[in-house]
């Protein structure tokens, strides 16, 4: 599997030090607060579980399962929800655990849906900023790293549901998905 793999761009190492970073952040930006940190499966689950455990505050943990109706040039922004958080997230401090933003697609349907349950906040935590291909103007309020156009693999990151459990993000060679 590391054979498959070009070269790394986040280490085991600096992922550990960027989410405990995070963690502290929102440690911090939440004093005194009970968010909800929504974990979007699959790709963010290593993430999530990563800075869950670096917030030290009572929050809350759910989980959100999501896919964007044509996530090609013609998407209609639109959401069909395959699995709802089981949280009444009415008038909570709702965080949305992201693994990437790309196109951001993904996450302005998903802000846009969840807003219908009237949450007293909703901010955006992605492990990742890709900020090449915006198809929507969404900022992450927090991230810990930004990316390049490249196809990438690893910490939740998969070609093909593969490569999710690297414990690093890596480039996928050419030749594996050409
Ligand atoms: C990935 C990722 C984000 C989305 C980002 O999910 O986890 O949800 O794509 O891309 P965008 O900004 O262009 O919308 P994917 O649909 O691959 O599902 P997965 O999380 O199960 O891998």
């Amino acid at each position: 599997m590391n054979n498959d793999v070009e070269r790394i761009i986040c280490s085991e190492e600096q992922i550990a030090v960027a989410v405990k970073q995070l963690g502290a952040r929102i440690t911090e930006d939440y004093a005194g607060k009970r968010p909800v940190l929504l974990c979007v499966l699959k790709g963010a689950s290593l993430f999530h579980a990563d800075l869950i455990r670096a917030v030290n505050l009572p929050c809350e943990v759910d989980f959100i399962t999501a896919k964007s109706y044509g996530m090609g040039a013609k998407s209609s922004g639109k959401l069909r929800i395959l699995k709802e958080p089981d949280i009444n997230i009415c008038g909570r401090d709702l965080i949305i655990v992201e693994d990437i933003l790309d196109t951001a697609v993904t996450l302005s349907a998903l802000i846009h849906t969840l807003l219908e349950s009237k949450p007293s906040s909703i901010k955006t935590a992605v492990f990742l900023d890709k900020n090449i291909g915006r198809e929507k103007p969404v900022k992450a309020d927090y991230k810990c790293f930004d990316a390049e156009n490249e196809f990438l693999v690893g910490y939740g990151l998969d070609y093909a549901e593969r490569y999710r459990n690297l414990p690093y993000v890596g480039v996928l060679k050419r030749e594996i998905y050409e």
